[in-house]
């Protein structure tokens, strides 16, 4: 293997050292700044973790309403950029008009952007996580032919995004307390996970000297697709095309045939090698929303059954594939009125909050060096050209 180690996908190649998130695969367990997973979960807030995550310690009362109001201060987006939505096609994908709308923020804010400057990184991390449901709700709105809704400033995070999405004008959105607590929750599940896909590639577009907009651009579009983020748009599909309990056994036996590219969406993980605790928060709490909405969803059904029969076969057991944060997730939005297609852009939101975080991270570390991994070359030796009609 000449002078370097070969490590396809990463398996065993720590690419930096990290402060922020902690996981152990084998034993489940995963950490923001040292607080485990279930008592943030249970206890915490959405914002409070994106504080977090930021700032590597909890907030207190004053901390946590300058930090509000920061948020609160930076929700708009710019008139123009409003403008943006009308070239895309009214059926583009979300992911496909988030990625483009965050990236074009780095063209509103730019020329007295110094990467350099801890307060000018500070901003960019505010504006990110401030205009992030604005501009999410404006893709779901576009995408139905909505007018877009200016953002509510005295709601809270999650409550002023599902307004954003869902309201009328003239008629009063009704909003459950469980549907803003579930989303909140399913938030501070998805606010970071170390150096998976979508952060190792904010980093490494980050190594440049990238605007931070760009840079978690790049991000959104590692976090698109179906291994990574996509999985919970794709699980739900599955469950769909599934359909109902009794056709569970097919499905699996698709999965287990090297054959058949079909995999069971939801299921597996690079690093959980025993279970996800995300998915354990996540498939309790779906069962509680459900009961509590009084929606009875027979995809719950199918998951479930796919769950049981996935866990006594010996090609999931062997393997150590066990239901990820994705498997539950979407029937979570979907009892919420969350769309399909948006279920990767919910993911993308609370991701923002761990993305900016390590962005930060990597430009406060002293000797932080360009991402350049290198290759094993395996192409034609050397030759010599020939003309084109010698060929
Ligand atoms: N269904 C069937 N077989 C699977 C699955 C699955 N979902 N996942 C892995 N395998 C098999 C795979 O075929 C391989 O078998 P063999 O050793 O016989 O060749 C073995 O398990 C190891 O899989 P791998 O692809 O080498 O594992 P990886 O660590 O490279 O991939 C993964 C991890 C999450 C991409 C993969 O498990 C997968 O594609 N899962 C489905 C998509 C999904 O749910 N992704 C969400 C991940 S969690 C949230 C997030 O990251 O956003």
């Amino acid at each position: 293997t000449g002078h370097f180690t070969y490590d396809p996908g990463y398996g065993s190649t720590a690419s930096t050292k990290s402060a922020i998130t902690y996981i152990d695969g084998d034993e489940g367990v995963l950490m923001y700044r040292g607080y485990p997973i279930e008592q943030l979960a249970q206890q915490s807030s959405f914002l409070e973790v994106a504080y977090l995550l930021l700032h590597g310690e909890l907030p207190n009362k004053s901390q946590f309403s300058g930090f509000e109001n920061d948020i609160t201060h930076h929700t708009m987006m710019h008139e123009s950029h409003k403008n943006f939505f009308q070239g895309f096609h009214h059926d583009a994908h979300p992911m496909a008009m988030l990625a483009a709308s965050v990236a074009s923020l780095s063209a509103f804010y730019h020329d007295d952007l110094n990467v350099d400057n801890p307060e000018d990184r500070k901003l960019a991390a505010i504006r990110l996580i401030a205009k992030m449901p604005t501009i999410a709700a404006a893709c779901y709105r576009y995408s139905i032919g909505w007018p877009f809704r200016y953002p509510r400033n005295n709601l809270e995070y999650v409550t002023r995004f599902l307004h954003m999405m869902f309201e009328v004008p003239s008629e009063p959105l009704e909003l459950s307390p469980t549907c803003a607590k579930a989303l909140d929750l399913l938030f501070i599940l998805h606010a970071d996970h170390e150096q998976n896909a979508s952060t190792s590639t904010v980093r490494l577009v980050g190594s440049t000297g990238a605007n931070p907009y760009a840079s978690i651009a790049a991000g959104i579009t590692a976090l698109w697709g179906p291994a990574h983020g996509g999985a919970n748009e794709a699980v739900l599909k599955m469950l769909e095309e599934i359909g109902s309990p009794d056709k569970v056994e097919n499905a699996v036996k698709r999965a287990k045939d090297k054959n058949d590219n079909f995999r069971l969406m939801g299921f597996g993980h690079r690093v959980y090698k025993n279970f996800d605790p995300r998915a354990k928060i996540i498939r309790e709490m779906c069962h509680k929303v459900l009961a509590e909405m009084g929606v009875n969803d027979p995809l719950l059904d199918v998951a479930m059954k796919l769950e049981e029969a996935a866990l006594k076969d010996d090609y999931f057991v062997e393997r150590k594939l066990y239901p990820n944060v994705d498997f539950y997730s979407g029937i979570i939005y979907k009892a919420l009125g969350i769309p399909t297609e948006m279920f990767t852009v919910m993911f993308a939101i609370a991701r923002t909050a761990g993305w900016i975080a390590h962005w930060i991270e990597q430009h406060e570390t002293p000797g932080s060096r360009i991402g350049r991994p290198r290759q094993l070359y395996v192409g034609a030796p050397k030759r010599d050209y020939a003309s084109i009609d010698k060929r």
